[in-house]
C-alpha cells in the first residue's frame, strides 16, 4: 500500500512529512507554540490573603478543587502517551501531541505550585495529592477516566473496526468528557470566585490552562472529523448511542463532585445551576461531534459566557512582552463554552 492510501488510524509509525498529508495538524502545532506560558509568570501572592477571608463552605470548595487539579492533568498526559500517540498515525499529529504533552506538564507544574502555596501543612498536601484514593467524589471521576483508559490499554494496533471504535471512544472521552466537561466544570468554580473579586492568581493561571484545554479539545475533534471523512462507516447509530451514554455518565460523575463542592449551596453557585451548566456543555460537545443534543439546557453562568472574550483580551493585553515568540494571525477558539 502506498502512503497516500493510508488512513489516519491505520497501524504504524508514519515518518514522512513531505508531501504533508495532514497540514492542519502541523498548523495547530505551530499555533500552540505561539501560546507558550510558564508557571513562574503567575503571581499567587494575593490568593493566600483571599483564602483566609473565605467562609468554611468556600474553603471546602477550594480544597476539593485543588485536590482534583492535583491529578487530573497527569491522567490526561498518561493517556496521551499510552494511547493517542500510539494510534494516531501521522507525524504532523504526533508533533501536536508532543506539544500538548509539554502543555500538560506545565499544567501539572502549575497545580503542584498552587497546592504548595494553598496548603502549607504537609499532611494537607499529602491528602490532596492522594485524593483519587481518599476523596470519594474525586475517586468516582478518576474511575470514569480509568474505565476508558483500560478499554484500549491492551490494543497494540487498531486492526479491526471494533478496535477503531474503541479507540474513538477513548479519544472522545478525553476530549469531550474530561478536558471538555470535567475541566470546564472545575474552571466554572474558579471563575465564579473571580467574578466576586477573589483568587486572582488562580484565575490567571486558569486563563492559560483554559486556553490550552480548548485547543486540545479542538485538535481531538479535528482528528475525529478526519476519521469520519476517511472511515464514515465507523460513525453509526451505535457510536452515537455510546458517546451519548458516555457524556450522560460524565455529567453525573461531575455532578456528584459538584454536590460535594457546593454542599447546601453558595450564593450564585449550587448543584442545580452546575447541573444546568454541565448539561449545556455536554450538548455542545455532542453537537460538535455531529450528534443530537439531549438536554436542551441554557448556560446559567454569565461569567462563563464572558470567558471566551475575556480570556483572549487577557492573553493579548496583559502580557504582550511575555511571549517567547511574536504572535501573528488570529487565535482559533472555535469551540463553544
Ligand atoms: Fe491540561
Ligand atoms: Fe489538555
Amino acid at each position: 500500500m502506498s502512503s497516500t492510501e493510508k488512513n489516519l488510524l491505520d497501524p504504524g509509525f508514519e515518518l514522512t512529512l513531505r508531501p504533508m498529508r495532514y497540514p492542519d495538524f502541523y498548523e495547530r502545532y505551530r499555533d500552540a507554540i505561539k501560546n507558550t506560558w510558564t508557571v513562574e509568570e503567575v503571581d499567587l501572592h494575593s490568593d493566600v490573603a483571599d483564602l483566609a477571608k473565605l467562609t468554611p463552605g468556600e474553603q471546602h470548595m477550594i480544597g476539593r478543587l485543588v485536590a482534583f487539579f492535583a491529578t487530573g492533568d497527569s491522567i490526561v498526559a498518561n493517556n496521551l502517551v499510552l494511547t493517542l500517540y500510539k494510534h494516531i498515525n501521522s507525524p504532523e499529529a504526533r508533533l501536536y501531541l508532543s506539544r500538548q504533552l509539554f502543555e500538560e506538564a506545565v499544567h501539572v507544574q502549575f497545580y503542584l505550585t498552587l497546592l504548595d502555596t494553598y496548603l502549607p501543612d504537609p499532611a494537607d498536601r499529602a491528602a490532596a495529592f492522594d485524593a483519587v484514593e481518599n476523596i470519594p467524589s474525586i475517586r468516582e471521576k478518576a474511575e470514569f477516566c480509568f474505565k476508558w483508559i483500560n478499554e484500549v490499554e491492551k490494543l497494540d494496533s487498531l486492526q479491526t473496526q471494533a478496535d477503531r471504535r474503541r479507540f474513538l471512544l477513548n479519544l472522545i472521552c478525553f476530549a469531550a468528557c474530561i478536558e471538555g466537561l470535567f475541566f470546564y466544570g472545575a474552571f466554572a468554580y474558579v471563575y465564579w470566585f473571580r467574578s466576586r473579586g477573589l483568587l486572582h492568581g488562580l484565575a490567571t493561571g486558569t486563563n492559560w490552562v483554559f486556553r490550552d484545554e480548548t485547543m486540545h479539545m479542538s485538535f481531538a475533534f479535528e482528528v475525529v472529523d478526519t476519521v469520519r471523512k476517511e472511515e464514515p462507516e465507523l460513525f453509526d447509530d451505535q457510536l452515537q448511542q455510546e458517546v451519548t451514554d458516555m457524556l450522560r455518565e460524565a455529567v453525573e460523575a461531575e455532578l456528584q463532585f459538584g454536590r460535594d463542592l457546593c454542599g447546601e449551596g453558595l450564593p450564585g453557585m449550587n448543584t442545580d445551576s452546575m447541573r444546568q451548566y454541565l448539561e449545556c456543555v455536554a450538548d455542545q460537545r455532542l453537537q460538535r461531534l455531529g450528534f443530537a443534543p439531549v438536554y436542551g439546557s441554557e448556560n446559567p453562568f454569565s461569567f462563563m459566557e464572558l470567558q471566551g472574550v475575556q480570556e483572549l483580551t487577557n492573553f493579548f493585553e496583559r502580557r504582550p512582552s511575555a511571549y517567547q515568540v511574536a504572535v501573528e494571525g488570529t487565535v482559533d477558539l472555535d469551540e463553544d463554552f
